[in-house]
């Protein structure tokens, strides 16, 4: 299979240097949705890059677009169905222009007959699952000029050595498992990213190795629920052992990892990073809900209690462990109650920042048959409620830390306000004046304001 990949990129290499007279092709990717999106946009644009193409912010400018969309919120997809409409009149002043959709909500029922009826002038339409036979797809297209759908969520291979056009050259995302077993009632992720499958840890451990060789700085493990990494591999592996084989690469270098859940986040994950040279002190630890009885609604297999257990146990390990989470507002059947469950786990954890989520109804996934009384103008109020609390207890935390020293990856020059963004270990934002060239670099930095959840600082 890659020999055969590497083949469809050369040919598509040919079909455009005709097509363009030698000039290169230009492709513009516009990503919908979480890092795993992003990831496969990655490979995407490694084996556009590999067949000749240079990248574009301009949609008007470029040979090639596509959108890799997103199906988790309703909202999304409108987005989604909203930006691909206004193609059209891209695609009648550049007839030649191929246009092309991926991504999540390719994998959904109905979608790709709305495409097929509506957007004829979309030419390529190909799943989660597809990303790996890219090459082949877009060949068609280019050479046939026929319309190819590709989304058969039955494929679970791994597929190795599809090259990678990593966005930042400094922090970078490695996937090591994807799609997802949990099926939570109000989720689609498990039905448009297919079954759990891990890759083997020699793959994952070679890839890290290969970026810290490479001057990475910050590597991100990825996987729709990491704490089951291993299952049904041959290999006998846990996550934990997993992010132990990684930690022991020589290098300056920071790990991260999303997304933890919590029925299977274990003593043995926690003692790691609180032992780890290169871990990150940061858990992002989505509860969803602090009440008991939506928490079990939701198919999350885990309570309350369960929770803040392994909270507790993080915050006794890991002195100033920091904490993020997502929860969602408004599921089917909650009350104003179980609402205020959520708000008090929230004030009881202390979280350095939240992900707050309005429920949205997806088709085909159980709570979309639950009943549901609450009014969406309610669900807006207690929404703005839970963000009202969070944003003073992130101020209060984020106050403490004015004065102390921290290291920080500097990432990016914010051109209107003449500061450098930097991050720290536990994830939290400080902005300090600075040099472009530091970009991709650490630093420590004095503290010297909190604004909200965002820090001033001064390098040291
Ligand atoms: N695998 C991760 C999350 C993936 S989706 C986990 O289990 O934590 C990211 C977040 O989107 C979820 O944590 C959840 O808070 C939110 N989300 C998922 N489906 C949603 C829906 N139907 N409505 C609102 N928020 C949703
Ligand atoms: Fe969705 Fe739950 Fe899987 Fe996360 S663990 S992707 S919320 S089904
Ligand atoms: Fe969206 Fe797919 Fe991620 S549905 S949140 S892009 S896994």
């Amino acid at each position: 299979m890659p020999q055969e990949r590497y083949e469809y990129i050369t040919l598509i290499a040919e079909i455009m240097a005709i097509r363009k007279r030698g000039e290169k092709p230009l492709a513009y990717i516009h990503t919908y949705g979480c890092q795993q999106n992003v990831a496969d946009s990655e490979k995407i644009k490694g084996m556009l890059h590999l067949a000749g193409f240079s990248f574009t912010e301009e949609p008007e400018d470029a040979d090639f677009i596509l959108f890799n969309t997103c199906a988790v919120r309703e909202h999304a997809e409108d987005r989604v169905f909203g930006n691909v409409g206004a193609l059209k009149n891209i695609k009648r002043r550049h007839p030649s222009v191929t246009i092309a959709l991926c991504g999540c909500m390719m994998e959904e029922k109905g979608v790709t007959d709305r495409i097929r009826k509506s957007y004829p002038f979309v030419s390529l339409v190909f799943g989660t699952h597809s990303v790996a036979k890219f090459p082949q797809l877009l060949y068609n297209v280019l050479l046939h000029g026929n319309r190819i759908y590709d989304c058969d969520e039955t494929d679970n291979t791994i597929y190795e050595d599809v090259p990678v056009l990593r966005d930042k050259s400094f922090k970078g995302w490695l996937s090591v498992m994807h799609g997802c077993d949990n099926f939570c009632s109000y989720c689609i992720v498990p039905y448009v990213r297919g079954r759990e499958r891990s890759r083997s840890s020699d793959a994952i451990v070679a890839e890290a190795k290969a970026m810290i060789e490479a001057g990475y700085k910050e590597i991100t493990l990825l996987g729709q629920n990491v704490n089951s990494y291993g299952k049904g591999l041959d290999e006998d592996v846990s996550f934990a052992q997993l992010l132990r084989r990684i930690d022991e690469i020589e290098g300056d270098y920071i790990i991260r990892f999303m997304t933890s859940h919590p029925k299977d986040c274990t003593h043995e994950l926690i003692d790691t990073i609180a032992t780890s040279k290169h871990i990150s002190k940061h858990l992002h630890l989505p509860f969803q809900s602090g009440s008991s009885r939506i928490l079990k609604a939701m198919n999350r297999r885990y309570d309350r209690e369960k929770y803040l257990s392994i909270i507790n146990y993080a915050k006794e390990k890991i002195p100033d462990v920091s904490l993020t989470s997502d929860v969602i507002v408004g599921f089917p059947g909650e009350t104003y109650e179980d609402f205020c469950e959520t708000v008090s786990l929230v004030r009881e954890v202390g979280f350095t920042s939240l992900f707050t989520f309005i429920y949205s109804r997806r088709p085909g996934t159980p709570a979309a048959e639950m009943p549901d009384v609450v009014t969406e103008e309610e669900k807006g109020k207690w929404f703005r409620e839970l963000l009202k609390v969070q944003e003073e207890i992130a101020s209060v935390r984020c106050s403490k830390m004015v004065g102390d020293t921290e290291r920080v990856l500097v990432e990016e020059y914010i051109e209107k306000k003449g500061l450098l963004s930097t991050r720290t270990s536990g994830n939290i934002i400080v902005e300090v004046p600075g040099d472009e060239s530091l970009i991709g670099t650490f630093q420590n930095v004095k503290i010297t304001e909190a604004r909200n959840w965002i820090l001033r600082g001064e390098l040291i």
